[in-house]
């Protein structure tokens, strides 16, 4: 059967979007971590790898849902913005913008992220795939409160500066 183009394709191909970005960020971010001055920056980065190994694993039992077997899809979007990270690594390496850098970049991750799981929890509700959604608001709390946890240590950071100026 030729392919409708409706709102399952249009699931299936944005979650292999989002499972292809969560591998490239699981390889990124223990580079992030070591890369990392401050120490709750890099423990909140190896925290984050940790948790994004269990977002593979949701995506996978998500594919099962649609009995579709996990296969992830270049998102050009994900791989700009770790670009971008890497960029920073490499320019800030030893100075003291680095950790603000990392940060900044790590963000942008996840708020690409919180946008498509938003969007694909808000599908899976629409196509009646209730334990997906369910799967895929799990995951969309742990980005959000990464977020949350990014933007502390920015705040604190910044406080840090100010103090030492
Ligand atoms: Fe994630």
């Amino acid at each position: 059967m030729a392919s409708e183009k409706n709102l399952r394709d249009l699931f299936h191909n944005t979650l292999k979007d989002i499972y292809f970005a969560e591998k490239k960020i699981l390889s990124a971010l223990p580079k992030m971590a070591k890369a990392a001055q401050a120490e709750e920056l890099k423990t909140a980065f190896e925290e984050h790898e940790r948790q994004t190994e269990g977002h593979v694993e949701r995506l996978e039992k998500v594919f099962g849902e649609i009995e579709e077997a996990p296969r992830g899809k270049t998102c050009e979007a994900i791989l700009g913005i770790i670009e971008e990270g890497q960029e920073v690594m490499k320019e800030y390496k030893g100075k003291p913008a680095l950790d603000a850098g990392l940060l900044a970049a790590a963000q942008a991750v996840e708020h690409y992220e919180i946008s498509r799981y938003g969007t694909l929890k808000t599908w899976a509700r629409e196509l009646g795939l209730n334990d997906a959604a369910d799967l895929l608001e799990e995951t969309l709390a742990e980005e959000k409160e990464t977020d949350a946890t990014l933007s502390q240590i920015a705040e604190s950071l910044v406080n840090e500066h100010a103090e030492a100026a």
